[in-house]
């Protein structure tokens, strides 16, 4: 007992002495933990007989409610102190300059596509989708591309593997839903399409192509015209008159290639615009009856439905739709061209800021 009471005495000067919030903490945790004198009394008590076990205890229990009280007094000298500790770090400097968000842009592609698929879904296109590695069938044999056609060389296509293509157009979605679905069929298709090119100003390996195809009893090349005109008109104004070209698709008979007027030249300048190349028009899409053949290679019956589809290069748009003369501005990610099509105030005002 006295030489708890000594401790105490100890304690009470250490805790006088005291100059940290941090400082009386170890020092409590030291003398009231479970290793410290306090516990280690206690501990002593089961050898005593039980009479002075009591008294022991009382004396015990009396020295630690008197350490208790002179630790939780002494916290109170710090707690001003510490207080301002806490504000100091937890302070902020008003005055620095705020961090800015960019509000980011869609990609020109993207607003392309946004925008026909807008067109068509008010016509009752329904969005489909098939996959980027394809079946040698579905995008090639179903649609009436023989083995021997051109579009089936090496040169044009990337192979992955026996009997398996990058798909080299969105025609391959035709066959996809019209083997999963009976007629009729509205679908718009977009995606990524690659073909073995070298990169140049016009051309990617990999780019993006929008399909559409419309199936029923009654569908007619009236309704291809019907339905293109009101998509280009959508994309490039009402002034963009559509020029149908005979042409050739293995899979549609008969077959056209869509010219818009230029937009980027009129009258005088003619001559030298690099984008219609002097004529006026520039080719943007292909089209036509889908062939009888595609509809019995997928099942269908082509004595009782018929229907049109077209596709269309979504960069070819974009590139006349915004002025631009170099295909690779579309993949670079440089944030200079991408923040042109922020919407107005979004991007370009954060950084006047
Ligand atoms: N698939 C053709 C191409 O890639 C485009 C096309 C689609 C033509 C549908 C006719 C009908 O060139």
């Amino acid at each position: 007992m006295q030489e708890l009471k000594r401790i105490e005495q100890d304690v009470v000067g250490r805790i006088a002495q005291a100059q940290s919030t941090a400082e009386l903490n170890a020092l409590r945790s030291d003398i009231m933990g479970k290793r410290g004198p306090v516990a280690q009394a206690l501990k002593g008590l089961g050898k005593l007989d039980a009479d002075a076990r009591r008294s022991a205890g009382e004396a015990i229990n009396a020295v630690k409610a008197a350490l208790g009280a002179a630790f939780t007094e002494a916290e109170g000298r710090f707690a001003a102190q510490d207080a301002e500790a806490a504000a100091q770090k937890a302070s902020v400097d008003v005055t620095l300059p705020g961090r800015r968000t960019i509000s980011g842009a869609p990609h020109p592609l993207r607003l392309v596509e946004a925008r026909v698929l807008e067109v068509l879904g008010t016509l009752g296109f329904r969005l489909a989708q098939g996959p980027l590695v394809e079946h040698e069938w579905y995008n090639f044999e179903a649609l009436n591309i023989s083995e021997e056609h051109p579009a089936r060389d090496m040169q044009d296509t990337f192979f992955v593997a026996d009997q398996l293509v990058l798909r080299t157009h969105t025609s391959n979605v035709q066959v996809r839903t019209m083997t999963a679905k009976t007629p009729p069929v509205r679908i718009v298709a977009p995606g990524m399409v690659f073909r073995n090119d070298p990169v140049d100003a016009t051309h990617s390996p990999a780019f993006h192509q929008l399909e559409a195809l419309w199936i029923d009893e009654r569908v007619t090349f009236a309704d291809l015209k019907g339905v293109l005109r009101t998509v280009l008109m959508h994309l490039f104004g009402a002034d963009a008159a559509p020029r149908f070209r005979p042409s050739y698709f293995p899979f549609t008979e008969p077959s056209a290639e869509i010219d818009v007027s230029c937009v980027a030249c009129s009258g005088p300048s003619r001559s030298t615009c690099r984008v219609c190349k002097g004529t006026g028009w520039v080719e943007i899409l292909g089209a036509g009856m889908v062939d009888p053949n595609v509809l019995a290679a997928v099942g269908y019956d082509p004595e009782r439905v018929q229907g049109f589809a077209f596709g269309m290069g979504l960069e070819r748009i974009a590139m006349l739709s915004y002025g631009i003369d170099d295909i690779r501005l579309l993949y670079e990610n440089d944030q200079r061209f991408l923040d042109q099509f922020a919407p107005r105030g979004g991007l370009k005002r954060a950084k006047e800021r």
